[in-house]
């Protein structure tokens, strides 16, 4: 049984906790980030705006990322033959990002893997030193990424690319409650934490009052 003081520590806990958490009154505005590891913008996109973004306004997004960009695929036996703008190292390290998705529960630890691995300057390279600083387990990661697992998860990746309408035309794409127009990818560029602030209907996170990031040139390959 709680005593009268507990009981009254508790609801004061209750309360503290409530007052720090984030009203979420409304949908969570969806991002779609379509992508390939190796493009610049791609990688800018992430670690610029992205990343800052997501990292302040999580409580009200709903992020999809899709690596597989230009790329293409066909049937190879029975495995899928995938090829990529920037050679095979950008394919292995799409299946490396997409093997991460798949075994990183959390969102906002996916995205910091595939922050860290974007950052890098050789990113094929960089999966282990990535999931070694996020105490991460690379052996499971690597070994999707090498095998029929990583073959067939980023198969679904090309699916999901592939299915997208209108059909994506360059890399990054980007989508916005399901939505791609130009006036979207221009804006997510170039200030994705305005535009998400912007789209979502509820009550504004207390993030959107107070930060201001500098502009982003927009563009894409
Ligand atoms: C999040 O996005 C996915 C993919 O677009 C969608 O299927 C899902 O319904 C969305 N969830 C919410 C809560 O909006
Ligand atoms: C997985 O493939 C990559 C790229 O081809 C290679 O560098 C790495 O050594 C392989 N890892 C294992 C565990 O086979
Ligand atoms: C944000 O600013 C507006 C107007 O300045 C204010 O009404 C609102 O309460 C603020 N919201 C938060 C969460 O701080």
């Amino acid at each position: 049984m709680l005593n009268r003081f507990d009981s009254i520590f508790v609801v004061l806990l209750l309360w503290t906790v409530y007052a720090e958490t984030e009203k979420v009154d409304a949908p969570p505005v969806s991002l779609g980030l379509y992508y390939e590891s190796l493009c610049p913008y791609c990688r800018q996109f992430i670690v610029g705006q992205l990343w800052p973004t997501y990292s302040h306004l999580s409580v009200v997004m709903n992020l999809t990322l899709v690596p597989f960009g230009n790329a293409q695929v066909t049937k190879d036996g029975d495995k899928w033959k995938f090829t990529c703008q920037h050679g095979p190292n950008e394919c292995y390290s799409n299946i490396v990002q997409t093997c991460g998705l798949f075994y990183i529960t959390s969102t906002k630890t996916s995205l910091n893997f595939i922050q860290c691995i974007s950052a890098a300057d050789e990113p094929w390279q960089a999966g282990e030193k990535c999931a070694e600083s996020l105490q991460l387990d690379w052996e499971a990661i690597s070994t999707c990424a090498n095998g029929t697992h990583g073959n067939n998860l980023e198969y679904e990746m090309a699916k999901k690319t592939l299915s997208l309408d209108p059909p994506h035309q360059y890399s990054p794409w980007i989508t916005l409650n399901g939505v791609h127009t130009e006036e979207i990818q221009d804006q997510a560029q170039n200030d994705l934490f305005d535009l998400i602030c912007e789209t979502y209907k509820g009550e504004k996170p207390s993030a959107c009052n107070v930060t201001k990031r500098k502009p982003y040139t927009s563009n894409h390959v």
